[in-house]
C-alpha cells in the first residue's frame, strides 16, 4: 500500500450490469482509496464466479452463509429485491459499526435499507448511465453524473470513491428521489419510446427508416447537440415556434384514425407552446390559437 492511501474492502451483493462494472472500476481507480473487492454474492454460484472472472478480484458465494466482513457493500440487485437483501445482510450479524452499505437505485432512497441502520451507515448513489454493456461502460463511464443521498458518513465515502472512477457527483434529496428519477426517465428510456413512436408515424407514410440509414438519425442527433448546445429553449424550431397554426391542424387531423398517437403529440405539443412563448419568435395570439387546438386532444379521455 502507499504511504497516505486509505485501503478498504468492498462486497457486492448482485454483481449483474451496474454491479460487476462498478466493482471493476473501483478496484481499477488509482485514487487515495484503495479499494480490495472481497466477495461477490449472485443468486447463482455460476453468475458470481463469472462477475469475479470480469472483475478481476474476489470470491464468488451464492448465499449468506459465509459472509466475511467489508468495509463497504454495494447492494446491485433490482429494485424490489433491495429492502429485502439488506435485511438477510443485517440478519446475517456480518455488519459492523461504521461500515457502509448503499445501493444503486434511481428511485428509493437510503431510507429503505433500515435493517442496517444501527450498525452501518447508508447511502444510495445513483450513477446516471446506462450498463447496457458492461465491457463499454468500463470505457466511458467516466463523465457519468452520480446522484447521492444518505448518512453523512457513508456518503463522504462514496464521494470519493465515485470521484475516483471520473463520476460527477452531486446530493440528492431523499423526499425527491421519484420525481428525479423520473426526470432521468424521460430523457433516456421516453426519448427511446418517442423516438420508437416516430418512426411508427414514418412508416405509416410508406416510407422505410430500418437498416443504416434512418433517415431521422441525423435530425434527432442535430436536435440533442442544439438543446444541449443551447439554453435548451432556443433548440426549438418548426412550426410552433413559428405560430403556423394551420400546419398543427392537419398534423392533428392527420393522427385523428390513431387517437394515442395523437394524445402525445398534443402533449408534448403544449410544453412547445411553452417554450416558443420564452422565444417570442410569434405572437401570444398566435400560441393561443395553437393551443386551442391542443388542449381539447389534450382533455379527451379516450
Ligand atoms: N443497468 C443500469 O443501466 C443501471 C443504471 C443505474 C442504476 N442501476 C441500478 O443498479 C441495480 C442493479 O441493476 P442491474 O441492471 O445491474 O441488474 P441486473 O443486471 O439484472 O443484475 C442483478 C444481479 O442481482 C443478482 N440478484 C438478484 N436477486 C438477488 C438476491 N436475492 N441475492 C443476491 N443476488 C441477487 C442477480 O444474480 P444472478 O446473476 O445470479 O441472477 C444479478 O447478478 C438496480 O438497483 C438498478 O436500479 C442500474
Amino acid at each position: 500500500m502507499d504511504r497516505g492511501k486509505t485501503s478498504l474492502t468492498l462486497s457486492c451483493i448482485g454483481a449483474g450490469r451496474a454491479g460487476k462494472t462498478l466493482c471493476r472500476l473501483f478496484a481499477e481507480q488509482q485514487s487515495e482509496l484503495e479499494i480490495s473487492i472481497g466477495q461477490i454474492i449472485n443468486r447463482s454460484r455460476v453468475s458470481a464466479a463469472e462477475a469475479v472472472a470480469f472483475i478481476g478480484q474476489g470470491r464468488a458465494e451464492e448465499d449468506f452463509e459465509n459472509l466475511s466482513p467489508a468495509n463497504i457493500w454495494l447492494i446491485a440487485t433490482p429494485d424490489n429485491t433491495i429492502s429485502a437483501v439488506s435485511e438477510s445482510l443485517a440478519a446475517s450479524g456480518v455488519l459492523r459499526k461504521g461500515d457502509s452499505v448503499f445501493h444503486c437505485s434511481g428511485s428509493l432512497s437510503s431510507e429503505i435499507l433500515s435493517t442496517a441502520s444501527d450498525t452501518a451507515y447508508r447511502a444510495s448513489v445513483h450513477p446516471i448511465h446506462s450498463f447496457a454493456n458492461p465491457e463499454n461502460s468500463v470505457h466511458h463511464f467516466s463523465g457519468s453524473a452520480c446522484a447521492i443521498e444518505g448518512d453523512q458518513q457513508a456518503s463522504a465515502i462514496l464521494t470519493e470513491l465515485f470521484t475516483g472512477i471520473g463520476g460527477n457527483c452531486f446530493a440528492l434529496n431523499p423526499d425527491k428521489k421519484a420525481l428525479y428519477h423520473a426526470a432521468t426517465v424521460m430523457a433516456s428510456n421516453n426519448l427511446v419510446s418517442l423516438l420508437s413512436l416516430s418512426q411508427q408515424l414514418l412508416e405509416a407514410t410508406g416510407v422505410q427508416t430500418e437498416g443504416g440509414d434512418n433517415i431521422l438519425q441525423s435530425l434527432a442527433e442535430n436536435s440533442l447537440n442544439n438543446y444541449f448546445n443551447s439554453d435548451g429553449v432556443a433548440a426549438l424550431t418548426g412550426p410552433i415556434s413559428r405560430g403556423d397554426n394551420k400546419t398543427i391542424e392537419a398534423h392533428l387531423e392527420s393522427l385523428k384514425a390513431h387517437p394515442d398517437w395523437q394524445r402525445v403529440y398534443a402533449s408534448l405539443g403544449e410544453i412547445a407552446v411553452g417554450l416558443a412563448a420564452q422565444q417570442g419568435y410569434t405572437s401570444n395570439e398566435q400560441l393561443d390559437t395553437i393551443s386551442n387546438l391542443l388542449n381539447p386532444v389534450n382533455k379527451s379521455t379516450n
